[in-house]
């Protein structure tokens, strides 16, 4: 199966998040403006990204007479950011459900190896008890992705949904060799990696454009 065959892959085709992406892709955008429209993209990718998770009945009255509704199960959901680019789509999630609590993997690719290392962990204590969502920006070779994920797992987390804005069809298979049960909620996916495993086009650095370190 190729990547874009996935059932387990989610591709958002919306113009306005075509139209914020062209602004993150394009080499001229100002790191300020940068980080104010991976905000308002994250608004956008919320949507499908917490549509991927489960709900619960619950019965309350409205003004007028009784109802069954709908709530997020609780705990609330735990958003899991790979740091340090994950905290640019996270910040969005969190204003759109302030009650998650949240969680950071901190990892990065060894520059010559492309193979990610850990580095700080710090996640809610009731973790296993809660939908999880993982974010990064970006999803290039995946070992960052797999990484993170595999840790949730070894924790006993259940469930989990993995939410970007760019994604590289190898990162996308090897995700789902690695963890066929978890979505990938993205926001494009794009042709290929280069020969320094950076997503072809892309928008380059995701952490260097957010933090102007580039
Ligand atoms: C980037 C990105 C992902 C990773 C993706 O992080 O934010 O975490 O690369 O690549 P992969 O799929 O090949 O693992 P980076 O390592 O540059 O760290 P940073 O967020 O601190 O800049
Ligand atoms: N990490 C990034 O920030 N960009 C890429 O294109 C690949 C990995």
């Amino acid at each position: 199966m190729t990547a874009s065959d996935s059932p387990r892959l989610i591709v958002m085709e919306h113009p306005l998040v075509a139209h914020k992406l062209s602004i993150l892709r394009d080499r001229n955008t100002a790191n300020h403006h940068f980080r104010q429209t991976l905000h308002e993209l994250s608004w956008l990718l919320a949507h499908p990204t917490f549509a991927a998770l489960g709900v619960r009945d619950v019965d309350i009255e409205t003004p007028l007479e009784p109802m069954t509704a709908q709530a997020m199960p609780t705990p609330y959901p735990c958003l899991v950011s790979i740091l340090r680019a994950g905290n640019g789509l996270i910040d969005g999630f969190m204003q759109v459900c302030p009650e998650a609590s949240v969680g950071h993997l901190g990892m990065y690719r060894d520059h010559d190896t492309m193979v990610p290392v850990s580095y700080y962990t710090s996640l809610p204590t009731d973790i296993v008890d809660r939908q999880v969502i993982l974010g990064d920006p970006m999803l290039a070779t995946g070992g960052s992705a797999i990484m993170a994920a595999t840790k949730l797992r070894e924790m006993g987390v259940s469930d989990i949904v993995f939410s970007c804005l760019v994604a590289a069809p190898e990162g996308v298979a090897a995700f789902h060799d690695a963890h066929p049960d978890i979505p990938i909620i993205t926001a494009a996916l794009d042709r290929e990696l280069n020969d320094k495993a950076y997503i072809l086009p892309g928008l380059g650095d995701a952490g260097d454009r957010i933090y102007g370190t580039g």
